[in-house]
């Protein structure tokens, strides 16, 4: 592949922006279509058939807007979709999995380490078993955490009573395991990396858009004019908080307008 122009990232709504404003730390002048699929998140409580018709409809719709490479923002459809998107599309697709998990086992130095994401992401153990693959001494334990996408995309604030009960109650099932390193399997989990961490200060939480983005250069031929990135926004329902939630979040993008799709014609 020549030097990549302009590349696809997708998510299921908002998650895929701590991916974006990972990748846009570094100015390779590329030119980046975002898709958010606003109308139908959360995808994580859905069967794996459905994720694949709702990816493969996303990628389509990428295409059309003339992009050469896809980076799947998200880590539903990472984890039960990847091989079977690489099979239907002939363009370069890249996921969150591996950078996570090599960025897991880089950061364990008791390599026990967690992983939190949605509920098909964790039933997928698609992050375990690359860690076992990479390392099969490492162990790992898997916890799904289903409300905070639904928490995350209502603009509930990392701090809200509600937010902190729920991290709570989700991070306590780690407890007596001893892991020292907890992936965030799902993209959406960094708006919530604050609360996290207060839970359990002594772990090292992965962002895997952070860990990904250190290794873009490698997975894909990227320009290297030292321009800030262009982002072009897409979701699929009407502009509910998005821009605002993208503006607070985004430090290394902004984000002007945001168009609407119907995800359905693709
Ligand atoms: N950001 C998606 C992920 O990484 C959220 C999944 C969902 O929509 O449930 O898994």
């Amino acid at each position: 592949m020549g030097t990549l122009k302009r590349l696809g990232v997708f998510d299921s709504g908002l998650g895929g922006l701590t991916v974006l404003n990972e990748i846009c730390k570094y100015n390779t002048g590329l030119d980046v279509v975002y898709f958010g699929d606003t109308a139908r998140v959360p995808y994580g409580s859905r069967t794996v058939e459905t994720i694949t018709r709702y990816a493969e409809q996303d990628v389509r719709f990428l295409l059309s807007q003339g992009v050469e490479a896809i980076l799947i923002a998200c880590g539903t459809v990472s984890t039960n979709c990847l091989p079977s998107l690489k099979r239907s599309f002939s363009l370069p697709i890249v996921g969150v999995i591996d950078a996570g998990c090599q960025a897991a086992l880089k950061a364990s130095p008791s390599k026990r380490i967690g992983v939190i994401g949605t509920r098909a992401t964790v039933n997928s153990r698609a992050y375990e078993h690359r860690i076992h693959e990479l390392c099969p001494e490492a162990q790992t334990w898997g916890v799904e955490c289903p409300l905070f996408v639904p928490l995350i995309e209502n603009g509930f604030a990392p701090e809200d009573p509600i937010t902190e009960m729920t991290v709570e109650r989700y991070l306590s099932a780690f407890h007596g395991t001893g892991v020292d390193t907890i992936i965030m399997g799902c993209t959406h989990y960094p708006f919530l990396a604050h609360t996290l961490q207060k839970f359990m200060p002594e772990v090292t939480f992965i962002n895997v858009g952070k860990a990904l983005s250190y290794g873009l250069r490698e997975s894909f031929n990227l320009p290297q004019s030292g321009a800030p990135n262009r982002v072009s926004y897409f979701v699929s329902d009407e502009d509910t908080g998005f821009l605002d939630i993208a503006r607070r979040y985004l430090d290394a993008v902004s984000a002007e307008n945001v168009q609407k799709v119907n995800i359905d014609q693709f």
